[in-house]
Order: C-alpha cells, then structure tokens, then sequence
C-alpha cells in the first residue's frame, strides 16, 4: 500500500553522533527490547541461565546475533517476528573461553543451537507501536530453526553429486542452516534466509581431495596450512564440518532457504535454483507479467549482484502452487558499465563531468533449471559453483554487495556496497567510483520498462557514504551541511512512502561513532536527505530494520553488542544490568502514535 510519489520529508531531529552503550532514538520516540539471547522461545523452554546454559535450553530460547528480522501480521495487534541468529561471539557467552580447541564440547553445542532463526509470536502493547514477545499460553507459531534442524534441497542441484555425503547419501536431506545474515520475505508469506560466511565453520580443507581446493577456495575455504586456529571447531561435536573427512557438506551450505513461519511442521527448503555463494539480501519482486524476481547480494570483496525470475507466476492464496515458484526460473549475474570517460573516474571520489556515477548494466544468463549458459557448467554446476560460473560469464566486481531493497513507490531497487577498502584507483569503475572504499555506498537500478523481469537496466550512485565533509561523499545533490554522516551501509528496508532505511556495520571503526539507523527519501526534492534515526549500543551493528506494515514501528536487532569484550572484562552491559551483553530485538515508534520518521 505505497503511499503516493510527492515529496516525502522525513520530520524528526537527527540523533547526534555517540558511543553510548545504549540505543539512542530521536526526542519523541520510544524504544522497548522485545526479546534477548536466550529468552524462552518454545513454551517449555527454561529460562536463561547464562551460568549453566545448556545446549538443550538454547535449542528452545532465543539465539544469538540477530541479523535479518522481519514482522508477519496474524492479525490487528499480534504478528510473528522472525529473526536469523547470524553468528555466535563466544567470547561473550562463555566465561573463560579462549578458543574452539579449548572449549568443551558442551559449549559448542550451545553455539551451533544458538545459530538458525526464531518465530516469535508478538503483540503490539495497546494503544502505542511498542510490541512485546508473548510469553504466556500456547503460542502454536513458536519455533526455533538450528543447525540440527531437519532441511531439503530442493530445485535442478537437488540429489546432485556435490550434494551427496555419507549422512545424505541422496544429496537431497541436509541437517540446518548456518550464518544467515539478511534475507527477505515472498508475497505468499514465507520468509528467505541467506547462508552468508558458512566457509568459517570448516576445517580439513588442507586435506580435501585436489580437484576439489579450487572451489573450495573460491568461496573462502582454507586449503593450506593449519585451519583449527580460530574456529568454532564444530567438527569437534559433528565431524561433518571437517572436509577431509565429508569434502560435500560445504556445498551443502550458502544457500537462500525458504521458511514458512506459519507452519512450525514444515520443511525448510534450500532453494537450489537461486544459486550459492555468500548470500546476503533476498527481496522479492513481482514481474509485470507477475513472475516473481529475487535479488541478492554475495558479500565479499569484488563480488557479484544476482537476479532470479521465476518461470511461473505467483497466485494469491494458491500457496501449493507459490511453494514451486522458486525452483524453475532464471538466475542472472548483473554487469554494469559506466556512461563517463574512464580518466575521469580515479578512484578519488569525484564526480564525472556529466555530474553522476551512472550508467547502463544487463542481468546475463548463467542457467535456467534445464539448460546452462555458461560453457564448461552444467546446471548443477552453475547452481553449486555460482562464483566460478559468473567470473567465467564476466560480471562486475561490487564493493561488498549486502542487503537489496525494492522501492514500493517507485519501484526502483537499491543495495548497499558496504565497503572495499582494498579496491585499487585503477580498480576503480564507475558503479564502484571511490578507491580504499572504507564507507560504503548506495547502488540504485531501474529496471528497463520498471519491469523486473527485464534483462536490461540502468543504474546510479545515489549515496557515497561517510563524513559529509569528506569531499569523496555524496548524498544526491543535497546540500552536505544538512545530512548525518553514515559509513558501511549494509541491511535496507522502505518505509510505504519511498524513504530508505540503512542500517550500518562499521561506523565505529570508519567514522569513530556508533553503528546507527538512518533514514533518507529517495525521490522527490529531499532526495538525499539522509538523517540518523537511531544509534546502537557499544561494539554492536545495527540489523534489522524493518518498518512494519502501518508504517507506526520500526524494528531493529542491534548484533555483537561488545563483541571486543569478555565475560570477565565486558565493554557493554546492553540490555540490562547484567554484567554480560545480549544481542536483542528492539522495537522503536513514536510517543504521539504517528508514522514513523514522518
Ligand atoms: Fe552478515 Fe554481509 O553481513
Ligand atoms: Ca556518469
Ligand atoms: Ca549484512
Ligand atoms: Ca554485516
């Protein structure tokens, strides 16, 4: 229900730089913490006991690092909150801990069922945008997703030989999820969790057979030297992440799975079709013929933009139907290519003369579910090894492609590039302008016809971010005296009236404030006036965000909170007194009942 085109202004007084270990929110607005790490989550879980936490207690209560969160309405007052545990911080959860080598087996447990996600039936507290976790009865929709969670493959790469290990000699069952970062929900109302840095919780890849280290380390696996140093050491407590034993069970990760919330019986899915690689954001969007079309981001340095466009087209209330839609389409890799002469991008930031980073870009081909288009792939092959396929089909090197967002006013799409800093000034291109990119920027597209079935595109810079003094930002032509600074953009959301909402990964290390909530119109005559609306406890990221339904809450998961700290000597307390922190989800609205950031 987009709102009309118009000249959205956001009203609300910037919240000023900090490093407060709390989060801050503009005068006007409140904030409640709707659930911590290790709140119950089942109706029989126990309650938190962090001296004694069990693996069995946090299979039932709430995991660790919430990354993607989004808020599924059952009706007037009461919604399910999903949230991805990204990643645990040990050295936070474990008074003690030194290492995965060290660490007894009890304690890894707690870590791989502290990863997954969690359904969480809430309801608004009455009369304000405050939501709070139910915690009495039987909450039927209650879930916690973990890595023992029973998934299927399912798409052309399921049953695929790269799939098949000894536990899954079909290559068709797999045991959980791991490292789910951003995601995005589907109009039948399911939710896409995407499997980011999952190559970290393998060791034995020294050992792995030799025709298998090149893909290996084409997605960050160590094949040389010893890869027991700084890991969790999973293999300690399921030998299946050590990969001179089960050389497959990588594979078996990166993927964008597919959950419905509202089934806590059904069967997670990884969805094949959509490719694997370090998956970031997975946002959907109707094609005008209403195809579904999925873009995402692979999060690493110098990687790649994705598309998907379904086969079929999606039908309201045909939920049997909805559930195949993404196993039979195609998936794209994006190349985008500049309109300025090369010499006047130098890596420094600076505008070309024709006043904007812009140009054209085309979504190429790398395989539909029956037919590869890139020689030497099959389709499996370009599914399973999604990084080899798009460097052979020439697509462009990004800045660390997060979180995608469509636009619901204009249905321009956008994703956040959240830094770089090891791009070169002849590395240099117009989609990716500034060179040591340690701030980020916005990438916006417009799909030829607005359709985003199109192959075509063309495409802009919107926002260069960083301190606005900096010569080398930008943020659309608006006057700099005027906008907060912002560094490592990295999750987005809309609100229904075209603003963008830009959650950050990095500040405190860039532009030496706290990771931050900030907000920005993205047309109209404020375009570009980008303001913070939320600051994040000490050492956290701000996740989330997402603006509910109504546009009267914003909800954000600020993760890592005092990650550089430990039990004994801990560098945040967020949320509570307590002497250690908790990554929480947080809702955020407005004291007067109005629409957020309006
Ligand atoms: Fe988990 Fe790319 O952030
Ligand atoms: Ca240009
Ligand atoms: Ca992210
Ligand atoms: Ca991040």
């Amino acid at each position: 229900q987009a709102a009309g085109r118009g000249n959205p202004r956001l009203g609300f007084t910037p919240v000023a730089p900090n490093n407060d270990d709390v989060v801050t929110v503009p005068e006007g607005y409140e904030h409640n913490v709707i659930i911590r790490w290790g709140d119950p989550v089942l109706p029989d879980a126990p309650e938190f006991d962090f001296e004694n936490q069990t693996a069995e207690a946090q299979e039932k209560q709430f995991g660790f690092n919430s990354d993607y969160v989004a808020v599924l309405p059952i009706d007037e007052d009461r919604a399910l909150l999903w949230a991805n545990h990204e990643y645990t911080n040990e050295n936070t959860m474990f008074a003690g801990y030194t290492d995965g080598n060290s660490a007894d087996l009890e304690q890894i447990k707690v870590s791989m069922a502290a990863h997954g996600g969690s359904v969480v039936e809430i309801e608004r507290v009455r009369g304000t945008g405050a939501w709070r976790a139910v915690t009495e009865g039987e909450r039927p929709y209650n879930r916690r997703i973990t890595m023992s969670t029973p998934m299927q493959f399912s798409g052309p790469a399921a049953g695929h030989e790269l799939l098949r290990t000894e536990a899954s000699p079909e290559g068709v069952e797999v045991s959980g999820m791991n490292n789910n970062c951003a995601g995005g929900t589907t109009p039948w109302g399911t939710i896409l969790s995407g499997e980011e840095n999952f190559n970290q919780y393998f060791v034995g890849g020294e050992a792995a057979p030799d025709d298998a280290k090149a893909a290996l380390k084409r997605y960050g696996i160590a094949v040389e030297g010893d890869t027991r140093e700084d890991n969790r050491r999973f293999d300690r407590a399921q030998e299946r992440f050590d990969l001179s034993k089960h050389v497959n069970e990588a594979n078996r990760f990166g993927w964008i799975v597919e959950i419905d919330p509202f089934d806590p019986t059904s069967t997670p899915r990884k969805r094949t079709m959509l490719g694997r690689f370090k998956h970031e954001g997975a946002t959907t969007r109707l094609t005008r013929d209403r195809r579904v079309a999925v873009y995402m981001g692979d999060d690493e340095r110098f990687e790649y933009i994705y598309k998907f466009v379904s086969d079929g087209k999606y039908r309201p209330g045909s939920a049997r139907h909805n559930a195949t839609l993404l196993d039979s389409g195609t998936l794209y890799v994006g190349r985008l290519t500049g309109n300025s002469p090369a010499e006047e991008i130098d890596g420094s930031g600076e505008l070309p003369s024709d006043g904007e980073f812009d140009g054209a870009g085309e979504w190429i081909p790398l395989c539909n579910a029956s037919e590869s288009f890139v020689e030497g792939f099959t389709v499996a092959e370009v599914l399973i090894h999604t990084r080899l396929a798009a460097d052979a089909a020439g697509a462009t090197k990004m800045d660390r492609p997060e979180d995608f967002e469509p636009n619901p006013v204009t249905g321009k799409v956008y994703c956040a590039l959240t830094n770089n800093t090891a791009r070169t000034p002849e590395q240099a291109d117009e989609p990716n302008p500034r060179a040591a990119n340690k701030f980020g920027h916005i990438l916006e597209i417009t799909e030829r016809r607005n359709d985003a079935g199109a192959t075509t595109f063309g495409w802009q810079v919107p926002i260069v971010c960083g301190d606005p003094e900096d010569p080398s930002t930008y943020f659309a032509g608006f006057d700099k005296s005027k906008v907060s600074p912002i560094s490592c953009p990295d999750n987005v959301a809309f609100d229904r009236h075209g603003n963008l909402w830009i959650a950050t990964d990095g500040a405190p290390g860039t532009i030496d404030s706290a990771d931050a909530l900030h907000a920005v119109p993205m047309h109209g005559r404020y375009r570009g006036e980008l303001k913070t609306f939320a600051t994040v406890p000490v050492e956290a990221e701000c996740c989330g965000p997402f603006i509910y339904e109504d546009n009267r809450t914003v909800f954000i998961a600020p993760q890592h909170p005092g990650e550089d700290g430990t039990v004994e000597a801990p560098t945040s307390t967020w949320p509570d007194d307590s002497p250690f922190p908790r990554p929480s989800v947080v809702s955020i609205w407005r004291t007067d009942g109005g629409e957020v950031g309006s």
